[in-house]
């Protein structure tokens, strides 16, 4: 089964606690947290204020998703807001290694966000340090796009790169996943699905949420 993590950049922000409520009651495993500084992408979402709210309002690990520059100069705020899981981009970050340890040491689970246009080939050198790779089938900014086709071949590659290396490394798959992708995003190799629209926009997001369990 896999791991459905909804992405509460589509939540009701009228109307937080109900769809939190809602999340804690479904079989969601993680709550996914999109940070954007409008420096790394062209949007600005929330920040380390927003992730203690979550923090509060439920017992699933908070799984954020960092899409700013410099976030080295934010980890600590992001583990004392309740960050489980915190994921940095490998194009904002020339010193991965370091921003990985730093991860780690704070006591977080550390993953590694890709873009569309990043090879899985630039992950070989960091990956037995990672528990995770959010790889982007967006171009990262904004939720409700479509899912880039592409991405499945990504995730061949890099489920094989993980099994040569004997890794077991989670694979997030970010970005325009829906009910009728999601087969063949499972098939390909990724174990982790983020899902904001499929599930905030759909008349049962409930039901959605175990449609996309049952996989
Ligand atoms: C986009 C974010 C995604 C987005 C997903 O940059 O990283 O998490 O919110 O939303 P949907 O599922 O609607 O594409
Ligand atoms: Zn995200």
């Amino acid at each position: 089964m896999p791991i459905v993590a909804p992405s509460l950049l589509a939540a009701n922000y009228l109307n937080l606690e109900a769809d939190c409520k809602m999340l804690n009651e479904s079989v969601a495993d993680w709550y996914h947290l999109d940070i954007m500084d409008g420096r790394f992408v062209p949007n600005i979402s929330f920040g380390p204020m927003l992730v203690e709210f979550f923090r509060k309002a439920t017992k699933k690990p908070c799984d954020v998703h960092l899409m700013i520059l410099e976030p080295e100069k934010f980890t600590e705020e992001f583990k004392n807001a309740g960050a489980d899981i915190l994921s940095v981009h490998i194009e904002a970050c020339p010193n991965l290694h370091r921003n990985i340890q730093q991860i780690k040491s704070l006591g977080m689970k550390a993953g590694v966000a890709i873009n569309p246009h990043t090879p899985v080939s630039d992950l070989s050198e960091i990956l037995h340090d990672i528990d995770l790779v959010c790889m982007m089938s967006v171009n990262p900014g904004y939720g409700g796009q479509k899912f880039i086709a592409h991405t499945i071949e990504k995730i061949k590659q890099l489920r094989k790169m993980s099994n040569e290396k004997g890794l077991n490394v989670h694979i997030e798959i970010d970005g325009g996943v829906t009910l009728e992708n999601a087969p063949s995003i499972i098939a390909a190799g990724a174990d982790v699905l983020v899902a904001g629209n499929t599930v905030f926009k759909s008349a049962d997001p409930k039901a959605t949420i175990q449609l996309l369990k049952n996989l």
